[in-house]
């Protein structure tokens, strides 16, 4: 009988401090999360020194915490997991430096996860992915369209060409005077609102699957400022309806036309906005009318957590990649294939 594989995933790229054990890389077996945003909502964003100081006095607990709700022993894992990058450089060597001294003391095997890696592989934990498969990756520092022909193959067929979608609805929120992260107030608002400006859709040159929300952005900021001028009322939850309506329409349409022209046979959606309600449904909407099946996890599986990235690192580990005790964080890491 094949013995199961058990592998410790820790992130620690951005303001979550996260460990999570995940079995044969599709089941979860533990998946626990300190989460910094209380602390980082009095600045409006994440203040980096702030959030290492945060990674430092948690990570140990988490670690602890993951292996004691698994009910496992250091030495029943097969490997240690670990962000290596994108992501805040002070941060990132938090979750490094833990991984490599608890793979050091358990001779364990230590591997280098990419965060945008992590996201897709969410995934895993829901239903078997298939290929080709179109992965939307929609976070705080990503917006991309990635083409998967196989595991651990990854080709970038579109990206953003300034701000990330995240980023977008967080610096919307801050125009709002909307708590951060500004996401989820966003979504709440936009809810409750009809669309009624016409804010604009940069859809960029004809076949291109590139992003940009620099302009909606502005257009946002604009909006206020001239209503202020003339002293005129500004309803925050029309402005959030409309900016969102805007950021979904060019998402769901661009993943759609890249979905047909590859021929995938599966659509995923991650990261932070992947968490969005109205993103969640359009996407489900298209995908049904074209007959594709699309995924999209959880809403705690699609912001930061660890047990993506167990779930990424086991595929990786099952395919012979392997870290080493002089891993460092590079904030700028390119997401690489890992299957040749
Ligand atoms: O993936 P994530 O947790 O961290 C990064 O890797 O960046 O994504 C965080 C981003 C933030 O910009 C946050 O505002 C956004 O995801 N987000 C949302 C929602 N929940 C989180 N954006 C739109 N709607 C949401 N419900
Ligand atoms: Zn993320």
């Amino acid at each position: 009988m094949k013995k199961d594989q058990y592998i410790l995933g820790i992130e620690t790229s951005c303001d979550e401090t996260a460990a999570s054990v995940v079995k044969n890389g599709t089941e979860i077996v533990s998946n626990v999360v300190a989460s910094q945003i209380e602390s980082q909502k009095r600045f409006g964003g994440v203040v980096p020194e702030i959030a290492s100081r945060h990674h430092v006095e948690q990570i140990t607990i988490v670690i602890e915490e993951a292996l004691k709700q698994a009910e496992l022993q250091p030495n029943d894992l097969d490997a240690v997991a670990v962000t290596e990058g994108p992501g805040l450089v002070g941060a990132l060597l938090i979750g490094i430096n833990a991984a490599k001294a608890f793979a050091f003391a358990h001779q364990l095997p230590l591997v280098g996860v990419h965060h945008i890696a992590g996201h897709i592989y969410a995934n895993q934990l829901m239903q078997q992915m298939e290929f080709p498969l179109l992965a939307l990756i929609v976070s705080g520092g990503h917006t991309e369209l990635v083409l998967m022909k196989e595991h651990g193959s990854f080709e970038l067929i579109g990206e953003t060409r300034d701000d990330a979608a995240g980023e977008a609805y967080d610096k919307v929120a801050r125009v709002l005077n909307l708590p951060y992260p500004g996401g989820p107030e966003i979504d709440r608002l936009a809810a409750e609102s009809e669309a009624t400006i016409d804010f604009p859709r940069a859809w960029l040159e004809a076949d291109s699957y590139d992003f940009s929300f620099s302009g909606l952005k502005s257009a946002v900021i604009n909006y206020k400022h001239n209503r202020e001028q003339k002293n005129e009322y500004i309803d925050a939850g029309e402005v959030a309806a409309s900016f969102q309506e805007s950021v979904v329409d060019v998402l769901t349409t661009k993943t759609r036309k890249a979905a047909k022209e590859f021929d995938v046979k599966q659509v995923i959606a991650a990261g932070g906005v992947a968490a969005n309600k109205q993103l969640r449904n359009s996407l489900t909407a298209s995908f049904n009318e074209l007959n594709i099946p699309f995924y999209v996890p959880p809403i705690a599986l699609c912001t930061d957590n660890a047990a993506m990235i167990a779930a990424a690192g086991s595929s990786m580990f099952t395919y012979g990649v392997r870290g080493s005790l002089d891993m460092n964080g590079r904030p700028g890491m390119e997401l690489k294939s890992w299957n040749k």
